[in-house]
């Protein structure tokens, strides 16, 4: 049966499925309110991280995978979306209004939803087996959908390049005011912690291809390849056409459903937003994405050694903490 009913429940656990999104240092800089017949998507100025991250990037990155996991979670309960992105230019900070519409969910589109309670971000060294180049296409394929343009780098200089711009990225963001206390505050965490990036996500022993960001504490067991092997990580960045605030929100709905889609392929990911989050090596990144895109954010995915332990799942905050009441007055920050 078509529907196009959003009662307050199916909103409610839809908005904890979508609070299940990645978002930069686990900060989930969201909150929802919940009316009758849509739900409204806002950054939490509160929850920003003004060093690490000083032009909002991440955060409507971060806020933009949330909104692709609503629809997801959405769509899975037969309530298909329309969305209306940045809906009021007086009010920055709500950054969508989504209303219900009849949807029928395919095989899928559920498979997609299943994989959201599946997904992980994994900083550990990746087997040698290579990705399948289908996989990819399809990679491509659900970005394209969200607006998104993932440019999969091939061959070793690119990759270089992107590993000595994570470097570059992290010399540059250690000289910045207040970046060691924020990176103090929220990571090096315990398990079980509702947000933040726990030790236990970080591993401990020498990094994979591409540099892992210095995070507070490391206590994740490596991974160890065998003789010869080589950690088959593949790099790809993902882009938008232009690089205003919707296009970071439809950039982090393209981000959710890469990942999305690789989970549901089997394959690990993560996220990697340090390059992009310094100008100058931002712009370097720009290089590598043809058609003049401008990117937004560079996606590792690879196989998960067969002998690899678990990534444990990190913490959320409690659901009601992220839904305000509808009639509370807008916030005002950095979203614009
Ligand atoms: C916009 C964005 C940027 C991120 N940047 C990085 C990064 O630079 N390095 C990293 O290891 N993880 C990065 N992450 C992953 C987050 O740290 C991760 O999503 C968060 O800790 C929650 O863990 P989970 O993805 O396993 O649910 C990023 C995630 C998002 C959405």
């Amino acid at each position: 049966m078509l529907t196009t009913r959003l009662d307050r429940s199916t909103a409610r656990a839809a908005v904890s499925f979508a609070n299940l999104a990645p978002s930069v240092h686990n900060s989930q800089p969201w909150t929802w309110r919940i009316g009758d017949g849509s739900i409204h998507l806002f950054a939490d100025p509160a929850r920003a991280l003004p060093a690490t991250d000083p032009d909002g990037r991440d955060l409507r990155l971060s806020c933009g995978a949330a909104l692709h996991h609503l629809r997801v979670a959405l769509l899975a309960a037969g309530i298909g979306t329309t969305v209306h992105r940045m809906p009021d230019p007086r009010q920055p900070a709500h950054l969508a209004a989504v209303e219900p519409m009849p949807g029928r969910p395919t095989p899928q589109d559920l498979a997609l939803a299943q994989a959201v309670e599946r997904r992980r971000s994994d900083r550990r060294v990746f087997s040698t087996w290579p990705v399948p180049p289908e996989f990819l296409d399809e990679l491509r394929d659900a970005a394209a959908a969200q607006g998104g343009l993932l440019q999969v780098l091939e061959g070793s200089a690119p990759r270089d390049l992107v590993a000595r711009l994570v470097e570059h990225a992290a010399v540059e963001q250690a000289l910045t005011p207040g970046l060691a206390q924020e990176t103090a505050t929220w990571t090096g965490r315990a398990r079980g912690a509702r947000e933040g990036v726990p030790a236990a996500n970080v591993p401990d022993g020498p990094d994979g291809t591409v540099p892992v960001r210095h995070f507070g504490a490391a206590e994740q067991r490596q991974n160890t390849l065998g003789e010869e092997e080589t950690d088959g990580t593949v790099l790809a960045v993902l882009g938008t056409p232009t690089d205003g605030a919707v296009d970071q929100l439809r950039a982090g709905e393209a981000l959710s459903a890469v990942l999305l889609t690789a989970t549901r392929q089997g394959l690990a990911t993560d996220p990697i937003s340090q390059p992009l989050e310094v100008p100058g090596t931002r712009a370097q990144l720009r290089g590598l994405l043809g058609d003049g895109g401008e990117p937004q954010v560079i996606v590792r995915l690879g196989w998960a050694p067969m002998s690899a332990l678990p990534v444990p799942r990190t913490g959320r905050r409690p659901l009601a903490d992220t839904i305000e009441p509808l009639d509370r007055p807008w916030p005002s920050g950095p979203a614009s």
